[in-house]
């Protein structure tokens, strides 16, 4: 099968499309035809840092390393304790995240307790795009966020990823959702479905709200956190994508009885069927901003690394 490999960490032309087996599946795993991947900054992060490919997908001594996590496609063969999936079946998740998801290759070995079955309305592309970045958004407003209908929601980076899948699932949940992001991303932010929007480069997010019930804050600056918190309402919540939380900052939370949570996405099939849920009723879209060939990964990583991208970046396979 065709896969791209990390030849050694670094630049993106250490991403090698090689013919390599296809893997044998485990007992609880699905053998997975995949047709997309979906790209993250954490795909870019663990291409070029030494630190951050153990941490993550811990590869064995030999093994071809493969970066991605974000797959979509049908199900060829199953081990003999799958009970949900048949051979046939289209399916889509996050597989084996903070392990070898394996993601950017023809076939994927999944365990089938991470998949959900693809909507039919869906595409393949589009389902892919919607694992990470959307279960990132999930757990972050439902698991941890506990958002219920008429909450205030401030969504940072609301035209990213992570962002446009939050607004629309703040949305879903009946909250009044403010997004930020740059001037020219305020339509698409509009049109994800937020009430309000605020221009980062032109005012200061932190005077205009000032009782948020929960601040989803994707970035990474340590003093962004300072600011989310003075837009949090006392008895909130404030959930940190990227930077996590000092103890200075967890006292002035604490003071303000402000609920504070540093978010690391796992792996979930429930979580995927609720987002596959979404998808089916048209609650949830993958707004994709480019589509690249396998044999383009690299390009999908420069273009993710830029931290501009409007939605989600997919590599067709
Ligand atoms: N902890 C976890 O489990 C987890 C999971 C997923 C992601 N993450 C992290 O969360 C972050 C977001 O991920 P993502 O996939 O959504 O990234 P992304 O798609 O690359 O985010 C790009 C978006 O960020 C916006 N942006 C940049 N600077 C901004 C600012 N100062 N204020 C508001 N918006 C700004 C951009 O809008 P403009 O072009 O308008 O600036 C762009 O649309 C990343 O750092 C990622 O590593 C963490």
């Amino acid at each position: 099968m065709k896969a791209i490999v990390l030849k050694q960490v670094g630049g993106t032309e250490n991403l090698e499309l090689r013919d390599i087996p296809v893997p044998a599946i485990k007992d609880n795993e699905v053998l997975v035809r995949n047709h997309a991947a979906g790209i993250n900054p954490v795909d870019a992060f663990v291409r070029a840092s030494e630190g951050a490919l153990n941490m993550f997908l811990q590869p064995q001594e030999g093994e071809d390393i493969i970066i991605g996590w974000d797959i979509a496609g049908e199900v060829t063969a199953t081990g003999k304790n799958v009970k949900q999936f048949k051979p046939g079946d289209a399916v889509f998740g996050m597989v084996n995240f903070t392990g070898h998801g394996k993601a950017y290759a023809e076939y994927v070995a999944a365990p089938e307790s991470q998949l959900a079955l693809k909507p039919a309305n869906t595409s393949y592309e589009a389902a892919a795009a919607a694992s990470l970045a959307a279960l990132t958004a999930w757990q972050a407003l439902v698991t941890y966020g506990k958002i219920k209908k008429g909450d205030k929601v401030l969504i940072h980076a609301a035209a990213g990823g992570v962002g446009h899948y939050a607004v629309q699932i703040a949305k879903h949940f009946g909250a009044y959702v403010i997004g930020t992001s740059s001037a020219a991303k305020k339509e698409a932010v509009l049109r994800f479905g937020a009430d309000e929007h605020i221009d980062y480069n032109s005012q200061k997010f932190e005077e205009v709200v000032t009782d948020a019930d929960i601040v989803l804050d994707s970035l990474g600056a340590p003093d962004h956190i300072d600011r989310s918190l003075a837009a949090v309402k006392d008895g909130g919540r404030l959930i940190s994508l990227l930077v996590f939380f000092s103890d200075e900052q967890k006292q002035k939370a604490a003071a303000k009885n402000v609920y504070t949570h540093r978010i690391s996405v796992v792996s979930n099939g429930d979580d995927m069927k609720s987002i596959a849920a979404l998808l089916e009723q048209g609650d949830l879209h993958s707004e994709i901003a480019h589509v690249y060939a396998l044999e383009e990964t690299g390009k999908a990583h420069e273009q993710v690394a830029t931290g501009k991208t409007l939605g989600k970046v997919v590599v067709k396979i």
